[in-house]
């Protein structure tokens, strides 16, 4: 039995639904702790693809146990969505298969339209995924949240609720010439929503805690990334829940002393959608990355933001997270580089910072400090073996695992399961 937590190193997108997809065969029980809808993991299992945005990706594998915990934000409508996609590409989807914490907070619709009527009114953009993330973690710090529990336990008492909260927030989307929400209209969408998921909700701390007891092993799939924490990333360019290792315990009513290995997955470069500071973006790699289709948000479509690999990043999120080893995902987007700049260090008003700053104003001031490592100039999707990568990139890999101080693991040279390096 052991316990595993896999964390972004980055601003989310790094990968880690693959690496979680891996780890998944020697796991019984995948949890999602935190997060909403605002993710999205892209797995290609036997060359279909699948987006998931709440679901773990062990929903994938038969005879694994899926569980959003208590730290997501879910839209029951939306996870609707997903799991009738999913039974649709023939991906078996059941209470068998899928819990969710009764104690999970739920996506309003009018959480959806308060995201999209904040992000308008602010003067600097957050760049939010407009799924009602913020406004339905805000709530539930402000004790007036919605909880699934609520949805399918007593349905009247939530309508009632319900139709007193839209009757708040409606005169407020109307003042800025926005639509008011069908108070009625989107009740019956939830109330059937919460017939349907009823036999999936349930207390899955205790289901965990059995699980733990049988000595089955769990994997916590984080979503988003480090630098999206909202304690320890680029604040306030961040989403509301902490991505980080410690996020999984909350999220999910596992304790500290029950995690036996946390693995960091950082890509080989660095990208980020939204706003919000950069040091080492980069507009050519960028286009470079566009013009070959990739780097486009799962969930939005958007186009990433895209740099070199900052180990600024990378080095404080293996210390706030505990990275015990790092996934290296995408090395192979950098296989045709002459060379490869890497960021060692910032410097701010002639200091220089080895970690990152707290303010995001310092951070957008910062100047990246690079070691330029040269490249392989090899293509190394088709590599399998660790010790068969060109020794360029193993010079780089090294390079990474002596600035971070986290050993590599597995490299990532592709996005088929079959394209990721165990050491
Ligand atoms: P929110 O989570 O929708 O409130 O968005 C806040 C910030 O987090 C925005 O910059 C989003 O682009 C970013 N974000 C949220 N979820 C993800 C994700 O899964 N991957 C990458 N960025 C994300």
């Amino acid at each position: 039995m052991s316990n595993t937590i896999v964390i972004g190193a980055q601003w989310g997108d790094e990968g880690k639904g693959k690496i979680v997809d891996l780890l998944t065969e020697g796991a019984d029980v995948v949890v999602r702790p935190q997060g909403g809808n605002n993710a999205g993991h892209t797995v290609i299992s036997d060359g279909v693809q699948y987006i998931l945005h709440l679901i773990p990706s062990g929903i994938l594998w038969p005879g694994k146990l899926c569980v959003i915990g208590n730290g997501v934000v879910m839209d029951p409508v939306a996870l609707l969505g997903e799991i009738d996609g999913l039974l649709g590409q023939g991906v078996p989807v059941s209470p068998e298969n899928l819990v969710i914490s009764d104690r999970a907070h739920l996506v309003m619709p009018f959480h959806r339209e308060m995201d999209a009527y904040k992000e308008a009114r602010r003067s600097s953009k957050i760049g939010t995924t407009k799924r009602g993330i913020g406004p339905t973690y805000g709530d539930k710090i402000d004790r007036v949240g919605f909880r699934l529990h609520d949805l399918v336990g007593d349905p009247g008492a939530f309508a009632d609720r319900f139709r007193a909260r839209v009757a708040e927030c409606n005169p407020l989307f109307e003042s800025v010439g926005m639509d008011p929400l069908d108070a009625e209209a989107a009740l019956a969408e939830l109330l059937a929503a919460g017939e349907r998921l009823a036999p999936y909700c349930a207390d899955t701390v205790e289901i965990l805690h059995r699980s733990i007891g049988e000595g089955r092993s769990l994997l916590f799939e984080g979503a988003q990334g480090t630098y999206l924490d909202i304690d320890q990333g680029t604040y306030p360019y961040v989403t509301s829940s902490n991505t980080t290792s410690g996020g999984a315990c909350t999220g999910s009513g596992v304790p500290p002393q029950r995690i036996d290995r946390v693995v960091g997955v950082t890509k080989a470069y660095t990208t980020r959608v939204g706003e919000g500071p950069f040091p080492t973006q980069n507009d050519d790699l960028a286009g470079r990355f566009h013009k070959m289709g990739r780097e486009f948000g799962a969930t939005t479509g958007r186009k990433r933001r895209c740099g070199w690999l900052d180990l600024v990043l990378v080095r404080y999120a293996a210390m706030v997270n505990g990275f015990d080893e790092l996934a290296i995902t995408i090395l192979d987007g950098l296989d045709d580089c002459d060379e490869i700049p890497v960021c060692t260090h910032y410097e701010l008003d002639g200091r220089r910072l080895r970690l990152p700053p707290a303010s995001v104003a310092d951070f957008a001031r910062a100047t990246p400090v690079y070691e330029t490592l040269p490249g392989w100039r090899t293509e190394t999707s088709g590599i399998t073996g660790y010790g068969d990568l060109p020794p360029k990139a193993l010079a780089y890999l090294e390079f990474v695992e002596k600035e971070t101080g986290a050993p590599v693991s597995m490299v990532g040279v592709g996005p088929a399961r079959d394209q990721t390096i165990l050491r």
